[in-house]
């Protein structure tokens, strides 16, 4: 389980580069496995997800080496070279990989069964299975949730299918299936979501098409092959985001962000809550934009977050809640229902941590109403999810007292070595076993 014993911490200064992202790591793997040739990834995330597919990917009788720190090379099988696995597919702590995966595996001649740690075999999994089955696929889930099971050697058939909520984990499942699937699959999408899979099928040399919020994919004879260089995920850039936006006194730098504009509505979020942020030496890192984000000094008011702006910040509210903590007045949240079935439900899990902490705030059926004051010290459950013990990792900052972080072993689902990168800049954590 393990804990954190987090001091108050004066102030951030200096500057952190931050790890691969998640989502492109995940993708970087899967989308390697069935292209034909060698991909070799740098900068991958080493974080317990991305790990979960790697072996997943070895499971199905793909090669996959690590020469080096941040780097993979995965020999790809080329898209019908899948083995059967010989047992259960564990995602472990990620639901990107499982939604991906039904996507990937609902096409393939042979059956598997997906699984999952207690986090995510309470996550819901029909938002993807139901446009699987519509494709012809088999597949069945258990009230619901996972285990997965999908029964191979079904013939898919494109569809257009209008998703009913802002998931690029479903709009991916779809897409990943469409490529082996009888004509065009298009996904049209309620909102912006990020758009990681058809920027990365395109670098594979695959046709998709993006445009008024439907992304369409036609399926290849092959995938080529290619390597990859992940940005920093911008979700882990959040937590210094906020931290320098609440406790840094001179500018402080985050560097190798990727900055793609479905990721990036947090700095909408907190420039509206009168944040001074400033995106520096822009530059690509093959299909993604990246740059370095500087945070100046400034005081944070409270803020309606607009609705519009949810998807593009969908992992980064337990971090934004930590700032409205810390901000004058109210932050009002809405719109953000989604974040009840994430790694945990996030609004109840902040709600409750801010309480904790003496921090006024409401909880409403699809977001969280904070007013921002005095934080004082107490003992946070984080349930298991990564995000929520980082916030409150971050919370410090401003604490009056010593913050207690209980259950932080997922923060190496996403964010290996946060403890260590913070305490360079100026947090105190104690890390517990
Ligand atoms: C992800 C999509 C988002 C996000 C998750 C990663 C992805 O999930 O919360 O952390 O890599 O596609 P949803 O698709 O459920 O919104």
């Amino acid at each position: 389980m393990g804990s954190y014993r987090v001091a108050p911490a004066e102030r951030i200064a200096g500057e952190v580069t931050i790890p691969g992202d998640k989502s492109i790591s995940h993708r970087a793997v899967m989308f390697g496995a069935i292209a034909s040739g060698t991909t070799r990834i740098q900068g991958f995330l080493e974080g317990e997800d991305c790990l979960a597919t790697m072996r997943a990917v070895r499971q199905l009788g793909v090669e996959v080496e690590r020469p080096g720190a941040g780097e993979v090379v995965v020999r790809g099988v080329g898209l019908r070279g899948l083995k059967p696995p010989a047992g259960d597919l564990d995602m472990g702590n990620a639901g990107t990989a499982m939604r991906l995966f039904m996507g990937l595996l609902s096409a393939q001649p042979f059956d598997s069964v997906l699984i999952g740690d207690e986090s995510l075999m309470r996550r819901p999994m029909e938002r993807a299975a139901k446009p699987l089955r519509e494709m012809g696929a088999r597949i069945e889930t258990v009230e619901g949730k996972p285990p997965v099971r999908i029964t191979g050697g079904s013939k898919l058939h494109g569809i257009r299918y209008a998703m009913p909520v802002a998931s690029a984990q479903v709009k991916s499942a779809v897409l990943l299936a469409g490529l082996y699937a009888a004509g065009e699959t298009s996904v049209e999408e309620p909102a912006v979501t990020r758009d990681h899979t058809e920027r990365m099928l395109q670098g594979f040399g695959c046709e998709v098409r993006a445009r008024g919020g439907v992304a369409t994919v036609k399926p290849p004879r092959e995938l080529h092959a290619a390597d990859i260089t992940v940005p920093g995920d911008f979700s882990s850039a959040a937590f210094f985001i906020v931290a320098a936006c609440i406790g840094a006194r001179e500018p402080f730098t985050i560097r190798g962000v990727g900055v793609n504009p479905t990721r990036t509505g947090l700095l909408e979020m907190l420039a509206l809550m009168g944040a001074d942020l400033r995106l520096i030496n822009h530059r690509t890192c093959g299909a993604e934009p990246v740059a370095d984000i500087e945070v100046r000094p400034a005081k944070l008011r409270g803020a309606r977050i607009p609705e519009r702006l949810v998807p593009l910040a969908i992992d980064e509210f337990p971090a934004l809640f930590v700032a409205a903590a810390c901000a004058e007045g109210e932050t009002l949240v809405t719109g953000a229902e989604e974040l009840r079935v994430k790694e945990s439900d996030r609004i109840a899990a902040m709600a409750r941590g801010l309480d904790a902490l003496g921090v006024r705030n409401e909880v409403l059926k699809d977001g969280l109403r904070i007013e921002g004051g005095r934080i004082g010290g107490g003992t946070i459950d984080s349930r298991g999810d990564h995000r929520v013990a980082m916030s409150f990792a971050v919370a410090s900052l401003r604490a009056e007292a010593p913050i207690e972080i209980l259950d932080v072993a997922n923060v190496a689902t996403s964010f290996p070595g946060f403890a260590p990168l913070a305490n360079s800049v100026g947090l105190k954590i104690e890390e517990r076993a």
